[in-house]
């Protein structure tokens, strides 16, 4: 910003919606310039519906990042109409930053240049796949800043700086600089950036979190996804949500409080969190062990008939439940006995829909299913379901995972279950030489670089003969993205 102060011949324009917003800004200009700044309090859509035709050298913004929703009327119905006229299709789940972005790009001179504070879901979330197709025609070089460590600890979102040139004479394409924290940004080498490698930018929708990886290992994820001998895991199994209670700390109960209520023979054993799975397979006495340790392993599902007829210890747990009101959220209200849980089906195995090192599936030996914070597994082929559980430990699959999945800070990966379904999987053959019991206990161990050695060697490098060198590869663009998602809490 002192930058822009420094040249007096600079006509500033910013533009704020609340008055004390824009008096602020008012006072730190008037700290910086001799009134080359104006500070104009007005809607921004309406502003630039207003005064067509006006161009900027120069756009530099930190926009609202507010759902579609939430945002005003007037302001939104604006923001959409100009970015229909733009040819961009914003839908309900579009986020108010992006209008800004797109149409602040808009206003750009030929060589004109855009810098902005966008949150980093711009990489990987749907409904900003359209904007990435929009810069990356757009503009000839983007340049993203982020940042190891949280910049607003207090939003819990994670940031980017993005940098977007219109005309470049050299290094088109796009380059990412990872700077520790914000106080990095001071003693920032412009220099050594011009150096850095731009990647070719993909006219698509895909995913920009392949652009935090070098040229080589894009192009090798890019060949392995050409490679037709792996299918990609909906070809195996079905993933679906698991079930909806609509008041878990009704519905889902441990040990101690079903016996309180007399209601245990009125429960199914249900896993509600990632912590009930501890190896890749789920039996018998994993469930037991959740039992005892007084996890909310039951749900309470009384039989399907009307309240007279309910068994007494029902009658009265499910009394307590209206007098807390739980019968009165959506989920349960819309039911026709709020409450009987629909959807209670036992799956083949489970997928975590949240992971903090890697994705796995986890194979259901018990008659449990799951709640909605672990998806349902169905395998379609007759193929043992070990051979494919395991199969899914390798690095190949493991470094796709990290580019499917997202991750919003906090260092977690959230997969829905058509993500899932995207991760590529290469199958071990039947008869392939591998101690199943052996990988579930390293599992357990939490020793998983073991299981990616044993399983990377008989998969990847033995039956699909890529060589070590690429294998070591693919290790190495997993444990980089996700140790770089993990240090983002
Ligand atoms: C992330 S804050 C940035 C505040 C300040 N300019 C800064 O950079 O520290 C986003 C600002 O956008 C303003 N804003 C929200 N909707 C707007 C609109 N339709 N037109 C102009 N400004 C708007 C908010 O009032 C808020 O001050």
């Amino acid at each position: 910003m002192q930058a822009l102060y420094d040249y007096d011949s600079y006509r500033i324009k910013a533009i704020e919606l609340l008055e004390v917003e824009s008096i602020k800004a008012r006072r730190r200009a008037d700290e910086l310039d001799d009134g080359v700044a104006q500070i104009i309090n007005s809607d921004f859509f309406e502003y630039r519906e207003n005064h067509p035709g006006e161009q900027f050298d120069v756009v530099i913004g930190n926009p609202p990042f507010i759902r579609y929703q939430n945002f005003p009327e007037e302001h939104r119905t604006r923001a959409i109409l100009m970015m229909q006229s733009l040819g961009l299709q914003p839908n309900k789940l579009t986020n108010i930053w992006v209008p800004f972005l797109v149409i602040s790009a808009s206003l750009l001179t030929e060589n004109g240049k855009l810098a902005m504070v966008i949150p980093a879901e711009l990489f990987q979330v749907k409904y900003a796949a359209e904007t990435r197709v929009f810069l990356s025609n757009f503009f000839e070089r983007i340049t993203i800043v982020t940042f190891k460590r949280l910049v607003f600890s207090d939003i819990q979102q994670e940031v980017v700086l993005l940098l977007c040139e219109k005309e470049v004479q050299e290094n088109r394409g796009i380059r990412v600089v990872e700077l520790e924290d914000m106080e990095a940004l001071s003693s920032l080498d412009l220099a050594a950036i011009h150096q850095l490698e731009t990647k070719d930018l993909a006219h698509d929708s895909e995913k920009w979190t392949k652009y935090f990886m070098e040229t080589e290992e894009i192009n090798l994820l890019r060949s392995v996804r050409e490679d037709k001998r792996i299918a990609l895991a909906k070809v195996i199994m079905d993933t679906n949500v698991g079930l909806v209670t609509g008041r878990n700390d009704f519905f889902m109960i441990d040990a101690k409080t079903a016996d309180k209520w007399g209601i245990r023979e009125y429960t199914r054993p249900v896993a509600s969190r990632s912590n009930h799975f501890k190896g890749i397979v789920f039996n018998s006495s994993d469930l037991e062990a959740n039992i005892v340790n007084q996890l909310d392993c039951f749900l309470f599902l009384p039989p399907d008939v009307d309240f007279d007829q309910l068994p007494p210890v029902c009658q009265e747990y499910i009394r307590y439940g209206e007098e807390q009101e739980f019968n009165l959220g959506y989920k349960c209200r819309i039911r026709k006995r709020w409450y009987i849980t629909p959807s209670v089906y036992i799956p083949d195995g489970f997928a975590l829909r949240q992971v903090g090192d890697y994705p796995k599936i986890i194979i259901n030996k018990t008659n449990a299913s799951s709640t909605d914070t672990i998806h349902r597994v169905r395998f379609k082929t007759s193929l043992a379901p070990e051979l494919i559980e395991v199969s899914f430990l390798n690095s190949l699959t493991f470094a796709f995972s990290e580019i499917t999945g997202r991750s919003y800070g906090g260092g977690v990966l959230t997969f829905e279950p058509t993500e899932i379904g995207e991760l590529p999987l290469p199958l071990l053959l039947p008869g392939t030489d591998i101690n199943f019991a052996a990988i579930d206990n390293l599992i357990r161990e939490r020793r998983i670089t073991e299981v990616l050695d044993i399983v990377d060697e008989a998969l990847l490098i033995r039956q699909l003969s890529y060589s070590i060198r690429d294998v070591n590869k693919m290790r190495s663009i997993w444990e980089k993205l996700s140790s770089r998602r993990q240090n983002r809490k």
